[in-house]
This record gives structure tokens, C-alpha cells and sequence, in this order.
């Protein structure tokens, strides 16, 4: 069964940082099974530094957002074919800090989505419930129709190429992870809930780290990690990649 272990890196590390990171999980890469597809997300201005490492390693690059046009007068926004052209394959797409800090809304990931997909990117969709949510107990109502809305429109084909990760707020950055088993339980809830997501891969995030991965590697809906604080450092993300295997 392939995995899949994601990076966000977030607003974290220059292209010098980024290029030295590289360098060092390049040398660890061999430690890491290879039926685990392997993500690093940088900043946009880290994209071509950790190209130019870990080209023609089985590394993956990603982003971790884009716009939905593909060129035009939008001052500061990144496009899926500037993206394309770095040799980026993954875009992360609707993360809780995008909705929280910058306003978007489902309609936005719903037309990001599209646009990626269109363009030949798999988007890493993210949904999540924040801690009032969840404790009214519609985590799992809230999840689907965020999931629901950001994959509108599409045809099954398009669905399959889709992957999600299931990030309840409260667990970002937090240090409080969210029980292995509870996250099954509405990543399953969500396969079942919405149509096409049968064999899409749900990845988990949210305070992973080397020490918890293997409870989320555990479970039956949990495909991989999409993995923030714990993939700042190359030591920790290859452990991290490892405990997923
Ligand atoms: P942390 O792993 O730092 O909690 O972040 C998770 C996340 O937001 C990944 O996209």
C-alpha cells in the first residue's frame, strides 16, 4: 500500500536553508522505504533550490498554494504552470491557515482545486474542524461538506487524482494530536460520506510526529501525513517518513 508523507513547510526557511536541508535528506533518502512518496513543500522561493538538490531523487516537489488563473494581472499570485515549469507535481490547497489568515473560502479551494487538476497537479485538499466544531460534535458534517465543496464539479476521473488530508485545527502547531483512532473514524466517515473517495489517499495532519506516526500508520483510512513543525528538520522528517512506512 503506497504512502504518502507531505512537508508544509509553511512561511519557514530561505533558499539557503532550504538548500542545505535538501543536501542532508538526500542523505537519509535511502533510510526511507520507497513505497513511501516522499513531499517537500517549501516557500515559492525554496521551489527551484530543492529542485536543484534533489532532482532525480524520487523526491517530490510540492507547493502550498496556488491561484486558479493561469496568467494575468494578479500582483503576487503563483500560477499551476509557473509551477509546472519548476518541476513542482503537488499543490496544497485550501490549508486552515489559507482560510483562517487570508480569508479563503470553499469556493476559492473549489476553483484551486479545479485549476490544478486541470493543469496536471495533484492538490493536497485540506479540511479540518476547528475546537468549537468539534466539541458541538459536527466535525464529521463539517469535514464533508468542505470536502463536498472543494471537489464540486468534478467527474470521477478527475476525484481519482485528487488526494486529502484531514487537519483538525485544534491539532496544528499545537502539540495536541488528535487520537489516532478518532481520526480514522471521520476519515472513514468521509470516504463513505462523499462520492469517489473510495480510493483516494486521506492523509492525516496535525502534531504528527516521529514518535506518534506509527499510530496513524496504524489505521485503515490513514494513507499518509501531511506534516508541518516535524518536517522542518531533515532528521526528524526522514524519521517521520520512516514510522509511516
Ligand atoms: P503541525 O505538524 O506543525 O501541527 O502542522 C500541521 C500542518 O498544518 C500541516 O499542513
Amino acid at each position: 500500500m503506497k504512502r504518502i508523507c507531505a512537508g508544509n513547510w509553511k512561511m519557514f526557511k530561505t533558499a539557503t536553508e532550504a538548500r542545505a536541508y535538501a543536501q542532508r535528506f538526500a542523505e537519509l533518502l535511502p533510510s526511507i522505504p520507497e513505497h513511501v512518496e516522499i513531499v517537500l513543500c517549501p516557500p515559492f522561493t525554496a521551489l527551484q533550490a530543492v529542485r536543484g538538490v534533489l532532482a532525480g531523487t524520487r523526491v517530490k516537489l510540492g507547493a502550498q498554494n496556488m491561484y486558479w488563473e493561469s496568467s494575468g494581472a494578479f500582483t503576487g499570485e503563483i500560477s499551476a504552470p509557473m509551477l509546472l515549469d519548476l518541476g513542482v507535481e503537488y499543490v496544497i490547497l485550501g490549508h486552515s491557515e489559507r482560510r483562517h489568515y487570508f480569508g479563503e473560502t470553499d469556493e476559492d479551494v473549489r476553483r484551486k482545486t479545479a485549476a490544478a487538476l486541470q493543469a496536471g497537479l495533484t492538490p493536497i485538499v485540506a479540511v479540518g474542524e476547528s475546537l468549537g466544531i468539534r466539541d458541538a460534535g459536527t466535525a464529521l458534517e463539517h469535514v464533508v461538506a468542505q470536502t463536498r465543496a472543494a471537489l464540486a464539479g468534478l467527474d470521477a476521473t478527475a476525484v481519482a487524482n485528487v488526494v486529502l488530508a484531514y487537519e483538525p485545527v485544534w491539532a496544528i502547531g499545537t502539540g495536541r494530536n488528535c487520537d489516532a483512532a478518532e481520526a480514522n473514524t471521520i476519515m472513514h466517515a468521509m470516504r463513505i460520506a462523499v462520492d469517489g473517495l473510495a480510493g483516494v489517499p486521506i492523509l492525516y495532519g496535525g502534531s504528527m510526529k516521529p514518535e506518534n506516526v506509527a499510530h496513524y500508520a496504524a489505521q485503515p483510512d490513514i494513507d499518509g501525513g501531511l506534516v508541518g513543525g516535524a518536517s522542518l528538520d531533515p532528521d526528524s522528517f526522514a524519521r517521520l517518513a520512516q514510522g509511516a512506512a
